[in-house]
């Protein structure tokens, strides 16, 4: 395999006569920093002191630019970082920790979406978050919604090519899941408009496989799923005095076996844990079902918030500021504050933990640090999906995932060299004996390099190195994955730290 040898004049010389001077930034622009730092939501990638910022930035109008940024990013060794919401948790889309010079392809122009009510289908480019996905459904077709994440500002790109869970998956899987059609242009430039063009393997790995390995995602054409007018939201919390340890030890093997429509999450932060729940329909049957299923969460009518779905999605993230200010608000995707540093990692659990365990993870010192479970149950149509259908593995069997979320402040000065606090560290030490083994799982879209990191050997991934964090994400899947990398991108163009490798013969 050749190894790229680079040259960073020819690339922007090459660029330069096919992508209109406006979209391509360099540091020398007064507006490469703000653009960079855009759609950062954590503050340990604002100024890293290890990773390498890029070349440029391309902000692409057009799939032609793209082509063209995958040309001559080929012809003259300069790789591309895609970046659709930017949300990655290791910043993978926009830095590198290795010494080779890139550039990122910020996606965030690329954001039309297309809604087909009568089809029940909607074309979305990958640079639109899901907010103005979820915005364009109920405002083009009420009735219809689609099954993504809980936070509107996440780009489509990124979490629909990894997963995307949210609070209908119990009832329609995750995003990926109701992905019918894609386009994508591929290792060489070529655009590839639809799945007949990308082929079988291709077209599988796309929805679930992880972004920035197989190619550049323009769009995906979604499945829409049918909403009541009306939805319930319904949020309790519980502190340790008022039994929260208990409620949540029964919860584990509750929140999976609810009717479909019926989701409950968990956040546990501080010795509480908040009950979130959405039902596909009003408030006086959801009341009902879980006053006979889960008497311990103490539900009443006074908990519900009746709304359309729409509402809802607003509602969830921006809470009662919907009620005095216009539901565009999900369209305001560039615009939100850095937040904190961050740390996540995640798990998959089988087998409920017990009520100790609860109370010990419940009253975990967490020193100067905060951190906070999430789980997300499954069950419903997420254990009907079969482990190979999609890239996404964790199916049948799986009662919940739990994210780890670790935050706390730092400098974000030039240079910071903020480590991550202890507590999300010992804790996932703690939870090794009462989650997935063998390997222990992980949910892909939330990254983490402590899992491992590719090794390039020959100026290709290794497939070996990528296997130690692979198989975590993408169970048997991994391997199938590393055959379509090695297919569609035998000489690893598109890779980051943590991209599929191909699956070479030697190595
Ligand atoms: P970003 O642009 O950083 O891309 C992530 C990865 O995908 C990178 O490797 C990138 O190169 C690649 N990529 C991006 N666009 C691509 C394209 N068009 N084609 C090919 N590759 C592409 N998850 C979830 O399932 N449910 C949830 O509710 C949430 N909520 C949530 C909230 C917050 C605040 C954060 C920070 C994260 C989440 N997530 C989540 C996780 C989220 O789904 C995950 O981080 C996604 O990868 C982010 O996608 P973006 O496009 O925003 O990221």
């Amino acid at each position: 395999v050749p190894v790229l040898a680079s040259s960073s004049d020819d690339f922007l010389q090459c660029l330069s006569t096919q992508v209109p001077s406006q979209l391509v930034l360099t540091p020398t622009s007064p507006s490469f920093k703000p653009l960079l730092v855009s759609s950062i939501r954590n503050a340990r990638f604002v100024a890293p002191a290890t990773a390498r910022p890029p070349l440029c930035i391309v902000t692409p109008t057009d799939a032609s630019h793209v082509q063209a940024a995958v040309r001559c990013g080929r012809a003259h060794g300069v790789r591309l970082r895609v970046r659709s919401g930017g949300h990655d948790n290791e910043g993978l889309s926009y830095l590198s920790q290795r010494p080779e010079v890139f550039a990122v392809l910020d996606l965030a122009k690329l954001h039309a979406v297309r809604v087909d009510p009568r089809e029940a289908t909607a074309w979305v480019d990958s640079g639109a978050t899901v907010g103005e996905l979820y915005y364009a459904v109920g405002k083009a077709a009420p009735g219809l919604g689609f099954p993504a994440g809980v936070c509107p500002t996440v780009g489509v790109g990124g979490q629909f090519s990894g997963g995307g869970q949210g609070l209908m998956m119990r009832m329609y899987g995750l995003a990926s899941d109701n992905i019918i059609d894609a386009s994508i242009v591929d290792a060489h430039g070529n655009l590839l408009p639809n799945k007949k063009a990308m082929g079988d393997s291709l077209f599988w790995a796309i929805r679930g496989g992880g972004g920035g390995s197989f190619g550049i995602v323009l769009s995906f054409k979604l499945r829409l799923v049918a909403v009541p007018p009306k939805v319930t939201y319904l949020s309790v919390t519980k502190t340790m005095e008022q039994d929260a340890v208990d409620a949540v030890t029964k919860w584990q093997t509750v929140a999976p076996a609810l009717p479909d429509d019926l989701s409950v999450r968990v956040v546990v932060q501080q010795r509480q844990a908040n009950f979130q729940s959405l039902y596909l329909g009003r408030c006086s049957q959801v009341v009902s079902t879980l006053r006979d299923r889960f008497p311990e969460l103490g539900v009443t009518s006074a908990d519900c918030r009746e709304m359309t779905w729409l509402q809802y999605v607003a509602y969830i993230f921006f809470g009662d500021a919907i009620d005095t200010t216009p539901l565009d608000v999900l369209l305001l995707n560039r615009t939100m504050p850095i937040g904190p540093f961050l740390k996540n990692r995640s798990d998959y659990v089988k087998k409920a933990l017990t009520n100790n365990t609860w109370h010990k993870i419940f009253t975990w010192p967490s020193g100067a640090a905060q951190g906070e479970l999430i789980l997300e149950p499954h069950g419903g149509r997420m254990a009907k999906i079969a482990d190979g259908d999609t890239p996404f593995p964790h199916r049948s069997g799986v009662l919940y995932n739990i994210q780890y979320v670790q935050f706390w402040n730092g400098n974000t000065a030039a240079g910071n060299t903020s480590s991550t606090p202890d507590w999300i560290n010992t804790m996932y030490d703690y939870m090794a004996p009462f989650v997935t083994k063998n390997p222990r799982a992980a949910y892909a879209n939330y990254r983490d390099l402590d899992l491992g990191v590719n090794k390039v050997v020959g100026g290709v991934s290794t497939y070996k190195s990528g296997k130690v964090w692979g198989e975590r994400y993408f169970g048997g899947n991994f391997r199938r994955l590393a055959m379509t990398k090695r297919k569609v991108d035998p000489t690893d163009y598109f890779r980051n730290e943590q991209s599929v490798p191909p699956l070479t013969l030697i190595r």
